[in-house]
């Protein structure tokens, strides 16, 4: 299953580390090429032998190797890697991490991966909970990283809760479906609609919304790392976009987005529409600033092109179409009208009575109704997750 993948560990001090020497020997059945990396402290509860011995490669602990005086390119290590799996991740790497912070090889090679990264935390059920932990973690989230996480059980404080990290068999399978899904997406090229839209009144003013394009682009950046190729058509945000995976095309308002989605639909296998569109536009656009003259001023506005709804009535058998329904009453009688008449294959819905919800905030709590009639609801996360969550729904739906 895992044959000829590139999985780089890196362990931290716990004494969970003890369990990646029986992670390293499940890597090592399934075909992986396992390569490790330790901090001082993990050191002191796994030996470096043990591990090297298991892995087959020698275990790196410092910039150089200690017999050789060799230098351990951290650069070399991060490209190497298919995958970077840090487990156990202590309290203290993943708040180093989270900002940045680059003081022993482990981080340094953190820094430079551009490889999928994948963190098992392991600590006390406080630390776990502290809300410096909880935002370092939501931290790294954000920067695309997964997090395995810890599991409830016996601590080795004597404690019982939250933190234990997650058994070897456990992120063997996270490392696999990983692959799996990487299988299915990578050849797949996928069209994702994001942000508001601009329909200008005259050259200085327009009329838009308060969509930040968050949300579109947690999508994209789930898609890009899971391998699938990107069209990310996005209205006007300041979002910086770095993946090789993601084209980035930039529109202003719903004609432009309308004419960009098309052009690429064709070669797209999945099209999400997160965009905010706005519905209308103004029905004039004035050549000059208009000028405060009168008391009121009546703005006359025309429909703007529903994209969803013309892209779903060119839509193939071999296409997935998902909508976007953001309601404030009758939310699940509304979005179904919008599945059915959008030809979605499945909407994701958010309430904006739900709290922590909707535009501006980096939460979302959805739910997915299926054009089959199957409805999933989760929990209030970061989009970082929900996107996870809903990237994972399509993914069981493309193996369906
Ligand atoms: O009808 P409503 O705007 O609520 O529908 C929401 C869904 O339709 C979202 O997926 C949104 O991106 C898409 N949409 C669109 N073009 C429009 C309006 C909405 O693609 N003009």
């Amino acid at each position: 299953m895992l044959r000829g993948k590139k999985i780089l560990i890196g362990i931290c001090g716990s004494i969970a580390a003890y369990k990646i020497a029986i992670l390293t020997r499940l890597l090592k059945k399934e075909g992986a090429e396992v390569q490790i990396i330790m901090t001082d402290s993990a050191q002191d509860f796994i030996t470096p032998l043990t591990l090297s011995t298991l892995s087959k490669n020698p275990v790196f602990k410092d910039f150089q190797s200690d017999s050789s005086g060799e230098w351990n390119s951290h650069v070399e290590l991060g490209l190497w890697a298919d995958l970077l799996v840090i487990a156990p991740a202590s309290a203290n790497t993943i708040a180093k991490m989270a900002n940045g912070l680059c003081d022993n090889l482990l981080l340094a090679v953190y820094l430079s991966a551009r490889c999928p990264v994948y963190l098992a935390p392991a600590m006390d059920l406080d630390m776990y909970q502290h809300p410096a932990t909880l935002n370092n973690i939501e931290q790294l989230q954000s920067y695309g990283n997964s997090i395995i996480s810890a599991e409830h059980g016996e601590l080795a404080s004597g404690l019982v809760g939250e933190g234990r990290m997650a058994e070897p068999e456990s992120i063997l399978e996270v490392i696999e479906t990983h692959f799996k899904k990487k299988e299915k997406f990578e050849n797949l090229t996928a069209l994702i609609t994001a942000g508001p839209t601009y329909e200008s009144i005259d050259p200085v003013r327009f009329v838009g919304n308060y969509s930040s394009g968050k949300m579109g682009y947690a999508l994209a950046q789930q898609l890009a790392y899971s391998g699938a190729n990107v069209k990310l058509v996005l209205g006007p945000v300041s979002i910086d976009i770095d993946h090789p995976n993601i084209e980035r095309i930039d529109v202003t308002n719903a004609e432009e987005m309308l004419k960009a989605s098309k052009k690429v639909y064709k070669e797209c296998q999945i099209a999400i529409f997160s965009a905010a569109v706005s519905d209308y536009k103004p029905a004039d656009v004035a050549d000059q600033k208009i000028k405060k003259e009168s008391d009121s001023f009546n703005l006359q506005m025309k429909k703007n092109p529903d994209i969803a709804y013309e892209l779903g009535k060119i839509k193939k058998n071999n296409q997935i179409n998902v909508g976007f329904a953001l309601e404030t009453e009758n939310e699940i009688e509304n979005a179904s009208l919008k599945l059915k008449k959008k030809n979605f294959d499945f909407i994701v819905l958010n309430s904006l009575r739900d709290e922590g919800a909707g535009f501006s905030v980096n939460t979302n709590k959805v739910e997915i109704i299926d054009a089959s009639g199957i409805r999933k609801s989760f929990g209030l996360k970061p989009k970082d997750e929900v996107a996870k969550d809903i990237i994972d729904y399509l993914y069981e739906k493309i193996n369906s």
